[in-house]
C-alpha cells in the first residue's frame, strides 16, 4: 500500500480485493456475492480450486475465513503467517473462542471474529443479527462495521467467551432439542403422508426446524459438540427432561404446570 493510501481510512480506499477461503461453500459463497454487490473484487478459494493462501494473501488486505468448523484454526494456521501487518484476517466461524485465538497467535495483522447469526439461504443481511468479537485493531474494525450497518444488519459485540457462552444456548442447546424431537419422530414411527394430514401448524414449523438441521449434519454436529459450555449444557438438558418425564409419568398436571410457570412469562 502506497503513503497516499495509508493516510484515507480504509473505507475510503479504492475498492480492493476481498478474499475468501471456503468462498465456494454456503456462507463464503454467500458473502463473495454480498462483497461484490458492494463493488470489491472477490477471490474465492475451496480445496480444489481457487488461487493459493500465498496469492490470496498477496492480493487481498481482507482475508476471511469461511471453512468447516473441524479444519478452521488448521486453515488460520496455514494463513495468518502470511498476512501483512496492515491487513484484516477475519472469519465467519460459529463459534468464536478457538478461531478467534487461533487468528491473534497465527498471525500480526487485524483480527476480527464475525458471526452472522443467519443462514446462506437469508437474501440480505438486513434485519438479522451479526456479532463481531474485535480481538485486534480498530481501522479495519470500523469499516466492517460501517458496511454491515448500511446494509441493515443488527450488530452485537461480545467477547468470543461471552459468545460461546450464549451460544451454548442459541445454538447447541437449541439445535439438540431440535435433534431430540427428530429422533423422537423417528422411533414414533408416522409415516410422512400421516404427518402430512394431521400436523398442526406449531407441528409444521417444527417439522421445518428438523428438516434444516438434518440437511447439514456436520454443521449442527460441531456447533453442539465444539462448545466449550456444552457439558453443562447436556446436564442442564438432561436435568430438565428427567423433571418433566417425572411430572408426566406421575400424570401430574398441577406438577407440570408448576415447571411452565418457572419459565418467566417476558421471554
Ligand atoms: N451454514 C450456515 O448456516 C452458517 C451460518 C453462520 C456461520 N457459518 C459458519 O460458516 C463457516 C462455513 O460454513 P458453511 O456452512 O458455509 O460450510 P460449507 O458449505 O461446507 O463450505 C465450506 C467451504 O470450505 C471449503 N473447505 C472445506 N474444507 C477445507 C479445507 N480443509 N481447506 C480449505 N477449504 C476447505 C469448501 O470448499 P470445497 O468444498 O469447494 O472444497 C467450502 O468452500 C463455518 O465456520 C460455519 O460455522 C455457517
Amino acid at each position: 500500500m502506497d503513503g497516499g493510501e495509508e493516510l484515507k481510512s480504509v473505507g475510503e480506499r479504492e475498492k480492493f480485493p476481498v478474499g475468501i477461503i471456503g468462498g465456494t461453500g454456503g456462507m463464503g459463497r454467500w458473502f463473495a456475492r454480498f462483497f461484490s454487490e458492494e463493488g470489491y473484487p472477490v477471490l474465492v478459494s475451496g480445496r480444489k480450486e481457487g488461487p493459493d493462501l500465498p496469492e490470496m494473501t498477496e492480493k487481498c488486505p481482507v482475508i476471511i475465513v469461511s471453512v468447516p468448523i473441524g479444519v478452521t484454526c488448521e486453515v488460520i494456521r496455514k494463513v495468518g503467517p502470511l498476512m501483512k501487518a496492515d491487513s484484516l484476517l477475519m472469519d465467519l466461524t460459529s463459534l468464536k473462542e478457538e478461531p478467534v485465538r487461533a487468528m491473534l497467535e497465527a498471525s500480526v495483522s487485524e483480527v476480527l471474529g464475525l458471526h452472522p447469526l443467519f443462514g446462506p439461504g437469508e437474501p440480505s443481511m438486513a434485519g438479522q443479527n451479526i456479532v463481531l468479537c474485535p480481538a485486534r485493531g480498530d481501522q479495519w474494525l470500523s469499516w466492517v462495521r460501517e458496511l454491515l450497518k448500511k446494509n441493515g444488519a443488527c450488530l452485537v459485540e461480545a467477547t468470543p467467551q461471552r459468545h460461546d457462552q450464549i451460544m451454548a444456548f442459541v445454538q447447541a442447546g437449541n439445535h439438540l432439542h431440535t435433534i431430540l424431537m427428530g429422533l423422537i419422530l423417528q422411533e414414533a414411527g408416522l409415516e410422512p403422508a400421516i404427518l402430512e394430514c394431521f400436523s398442526t401448524p406449531v407441528l409444521r414449523t417444527k417439522m421445518g426446524l428438523i428438516r434444516k438441521v438434518i440437511s447439514q449434519p456436520a454443521l449442527y454436529a460441531e456447533i453442539i459438540t465444539r462448545n466449550p459450555e456444552i457439558v453443562r449444557m447436556a446436564s442442564l438438558f438432561e436435568g430438565k427432561i428427567a423433571e418433566l418425564v417425572e411430572a408426566t409419568e406421575k400424570r401430574s398436571a398441577e406438577e407440570l404446570t408448576k415447571l411452565m410457570e418457572k419459565i418467566p412469562a417476558a421471554l
